[in-house]
């Protein structure tokens, strides 16, 4: 069964050439028309037809077997980051203020030699629908996805994605059963109080002194408010306000985010938030305005998922899949495992040696592309035992 790996590592340097073609041109959500054309052309020349184009720039294929049978999704992302690439390298990014420090590159060149694997395996019931998703970061490119349709025609029994994952070394697969990331909620808090000479505080309501306890206060939702065996993560990662030293500020923007791994502990944030605002700005005659909305839902990895996985890293490497811890970032695969059983695994890109060391989303984020054959291996291999696992349960 390591077949899959040899035949995976026979890609190996058309795998490096892609991503590295998608890294130096780099396109941010929903702007992905030249990743768009570039997985298009490629699955062609693989030779997959019927593509469909959705969601504005996501590319859906199906590799359909010889009878009918059970669906799985495999997914990439094809998105990039609003920041600044700062390797030395000849395939760093080509377009200043963009670059694909999340991986999402790779993930696309994974996917697509997944799409040459399968075309070269026996598919004997069932299809693979192969999606090529925009917008991860922050636009909820899955939604866009599912609202055109794509977990229909044929219906997707199971979802699959692939992220790669700098804390483990390449060759390494984890998985974290159950929450694997954060429902990512945000807000916007305007405090406003009374402008006024800094000299004479009691004729004016102080905005910035109001934000500081408020920013204090709302640290207790966090630890004493909320059940401290669900996490609960309430960051204020902007604050803006005020003209100059000798004015009392008479407003105060804060822009926030709250992470939680539970839907309750999540419903429950925004009343304890607007409770606690509520309270400090009323004790010192401010006024606020607080809108709360919601963001990406946790993924929840589907246990009855887990078990193939373990097989496959077995069969594939011949190593055991790693437990993990879930993560309190967000993730917009969270739509797909919310109307189907999804899985979401971890793959090991860090190589110290090499110097690929640094977080994702960090401005010298890189990785071991050694992992690139290992990632498409595996969704490969995963995707057909799913196929003869649940074509024998028919
Ligand atoms: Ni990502």
């Amino acid at each position: 069964m390591e077949e899959v790996l040899s035949k995976a590592q026979q890609l190996k340097e058309r795998l490096s050439e892609w991503r590295r073609e998608l890294h130096r041109h780099p396109e941010l959500g929903f702007e992905e028309q030249r990743t768009s054309e570039f997985v298009r052309k490629k699955l062609g020349d693989i030779g997959v037809t019927g593509l469909k184009t959705i969601a504005k720039t996501g590319v859906v294929a199906l590799i359909e077997g010889e009878a009918e049978g059970p669906t799985i999704m495999l997914r990439a992302d094809m998105d990039a980051l609003p920041l600044q690439d700062e390797k030395q390298t000849e395939y760093a990014s080509l377009i200043p203020g963009k670059a694909h420090l999340c991986g999402h590159d790779a993930h696309t060149a994974m996917l697509l030699g997944a799409a040459a694997l399968l075309k070269q395996s026996r598919i004997p019931r069932g299809s693979v629908k192969l999606i090529f998703q925009p917008a991860e970061e922050g636009l909820a490119g899955a939604k866009a996805m599912i609202a055109d349709g794509v977990l229909e025609q044929p219906k997707v029994d199971a979802a699959v994605a692939l992220h790669v994952f700098p804390s483990l070394p390449v060759g390494a697969v984890g998985v974290a059963p159950g929450a694997c990331t954060a429902f990512s909620d945000r807000f916007d808090l305007v405090i406003s109080g009374k402008g006024g000479h800094a000299a004479h505080p009691h004729q004016a309501v102080d905005s910035v002194t109001v934000a500081a306890q408020v920013i204090t206060a709302i640290q207790q939702i966090a630890s004493r408010m909320t059940d401290p065996l669900q996490p609960v993560v309430v960051t204020i990662g902007k604050i803006s306000g005020g003209y100059t030293r000798n004015v009392i500020a008479p407003s105060v923007s804060l822009e926030g985010t709250v992470r939680t791994l539970d839907k309750a502990a999540q419903e429950a944030v925004p009343e304890l938030l607007e409770q606690v605002v509520k309270g400090v700005c009323q004790s010192f005659g401010a006024t606020f305005h607080l809108e709360y909305r919601k963001g990406y839902p946790s993924v929840m990895n589907d246990p009855s998922l887990i078990p193939l996985l373990e097989d496959t890293v077995k069969d594939v490497l011949g190593r055991d899949v790693l437990k993990l811890k879930p993560s309190m970032g967000g993730e917009d695969f969270s739509y797909y495992a919310e109307q189907v059983p999804g899985l979401f695994l971890r793959l090991g890109v860090r190589n110290e040696e090499k110097g690929f060391v640094h977080p994702l989303h960090h401005p010298l984020f890189d990785l071991d592309e050694e992992a690139l054959p290992i990632g498409a291996a595996l969704l490969a291999e995963y995707a057909l035992k799913f196929l003869r696992t649940h074509s024998a349960q028919l």
